[in-house]
């Protein structure tokens, strides 16, 4: 096959997908800029394809041409994978156009949706047929679900329903040969061979373009209750936790944990959202009840809880949603955090998981380690506690420039979070993923073999290196 030139690239994909869906010029930000506005870069083009056939034309054509492919969906990501890098030579591919509902098969609880469907749309659809999709994220009004299965997201579940990757049955895929993998079984067993699925979900982008996927549905709860409360400090959050898992059971929904100074940001940028009980405590919980009983039944089991965990003082004052608008305001406060983060300015995010047993004692090694070496640092520490998956973030000192404190301390805080998160047995990264943020710093924390192996993979699936290259792994 003859190699094609930029221009006849250019004509090809024009005459693929139609001229308005290639965009050249004018203000392309949206899909040059990441979320945290860290890093910019400029695409060749960006194209906008309208179905799975489409997408494998546009793979050919840039395999042909030799040009490399970002795929991205709501570009939500917070790890600089889904923007091209600044060469001008890449084809930004996103799916958004693609985001209908194909399918909904109740007796199975499966429904088919496009891969830019935006999470929001899909958890609607499903609650108007009668289910829950119970993925959320607090992203999820611009999130699609083929950047949440290129992430393997994880958000505030998945204590009782797991990551993006456990939601799964099955996928379409683009490969890096254009070809398409017709994937879409709502099957809930197959042990035909290797877990493709699998493979593809949490790659973020770099071995196949996911164009389609078959997701769970579930009963939608009869009632759910929601607590706010007070924790005197990380052991005692933890504790509750192990009494929420005791006496709920697979009722435990929700647990998410907010260090004091977090929420001061949210209170200091949303001051209407009146974050509760904060200024009091070093840290509040939130926690959720889901019941497939009754209203009724949910509240005697969910006061139980939180009697017990007064009387053992694990938590100092709760207050319990008394309405569906009062449980949605305390989750937004939860997940206004990241934008207040972004409000105050440019900061250093982490997104670790760890044994949940070892969490209080990270924290307080990590703040003391943090606190002596950075003086007047100031640490953003919120997350799924109920995942063993903190936000540990760091936030320059007050009054100081925040982007020279990202030019000079970064690396180096990364070093201190990073080694202690080592030492415990823990992750650096729990939902977010690699990108080009982190790609490479996972060499130093990563598992060789596991490292050489995923390498294997990438050459294997992806010999010609056109897959979003410079993620998650480097071939050179
Ligand atoms: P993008 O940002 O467009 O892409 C993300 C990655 O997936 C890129 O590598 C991209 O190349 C790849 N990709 C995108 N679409 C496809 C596709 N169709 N096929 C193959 N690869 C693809 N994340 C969590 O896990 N939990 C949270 O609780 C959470 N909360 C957030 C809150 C806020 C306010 C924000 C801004 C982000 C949050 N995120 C969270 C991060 C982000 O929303 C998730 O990573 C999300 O899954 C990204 O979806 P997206 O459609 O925006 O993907
Ligand atoms: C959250 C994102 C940052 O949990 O993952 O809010
Ligand atoms: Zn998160």
């Amino acid at each position: 096959m003859t190699a094609l030139s930029l221009p006849e690239l250019l004509t090809t994909l024009r005459h693929t997908v139609g001229d308005t869906h290639v965009l050249t010029e004018g203000d392309l930000s949206a899909f040059e800029q990441d979320w945290r506005k860290r890093t910019r870069g400029k695409a060749l083009a960006v194209v906008r394809p309208g179905n799975t056939a489409e997408v494998a034309a546009v793979v050919k054509a840039c395999a042909q041409a030799g040009v490399s492919i970002v795929p991205q969906g709501g570009n939500t990501g917070l790890v600089v994978g889904s923007i091209p890098d600044d060469s001008g030579t890449q084809v930004l591919l996103s799916l958004q156009r693609m985001n209908a509902v194909r399918h909904i098969d109740a007796a199975n609880l499966a429904i088919t949706v496009e891969a830019g469907c935006v999470l929001q749309n899909l958890q609607q659809a499903a609650e108007q047929a009668g289910f829950l999709f119970p993925l959320s994220l607090g992203s999820e009004g611009s999130c699609t679900i083929g950047g949440n299965l290129g992430t393997n997201a994880g958000g505030t579940q998945v204590v009782r329903y797991g990551n993006t990757r456990e939601l799964c049955l099955g996928l379409e895929v683009v490969s890096a040969q254009g070809e398409i993998w017709h994937g879409l079984s709502g099957l809930r067993k197959d042990n035909t061979g290797y877990d493709l699925r699998n493979l593809m979900i949490g790659s973020e982008g770099t071995l196949g373009i996911i164009t389609a996927a078959t997701m769970k549905l579930y009963p939608l709860p009869a009632a759910k209750l929601t607590a706010w409360a007070a924790v005197p400090s990380v052991a005692h959050a933890v504790e509750l936790l192990g009494l929420a898992h005791l006496h709920l059971g697979a009722g435990l929904t929700g647990f998410e944990m907010m260090g004091q100074f977090a929420l001061s940001l949210v209170d200091k940028h949303y001051p209407q959202l009146r974050v509760p009980l904060w200024q009091d405590t070093p840290y509040c919980v939130l926690l959720e009840n889901s019941d497939t009983e009754s209203e009724a039944h949910a509240r005697e089991r969910f006061e139980h809880v939180l009697e017990l965990a007064f009387e053992r003082g694990c938590v100092s004052d709760a207050v319990v949603a008394e309405s569906l608008s009062q449980a949605r305001n305390l989750w937004h406060i939860r997940d206004s955090i990241t934008l207040a983060q972004a409000e105050e300015g440019l900061n250093i995010k982490h997104d670790i998981s760890l044994p949940v047993s070892a969490i209080p004692e990270f924290v307080a090694q990590t703040d003391a380690l943090l606190e002596k070496e950075i003086a007047g640092v100031r640490l953003v520490n919120f997350g799924h506690l109920g995942d063993g998956n903190l936000h540990y973030n760091v936030q320059a000192p007050e009054g100081s420039d925040n982007a020279e404190f990202l030019r000079t301390q970064e690396d180096r805080v990364n070093t201190l979070v990073y080694d202690t998160v080592k030492r415990f047995g823990g992750s650096i990264s729990a939902e977010h993923g690699v990108g080009g943020l982190k790609v490479d710093t996972l060499p130093d924390y990563k598992d060789a073999t596991a490292l050489g192996l995923m390498r294997q993979i990438k050459q294997a699936l992806d010999p010609q290196g056109i897959l979003n290259p410079g993620r998650v792994v480097r071939l050179d």
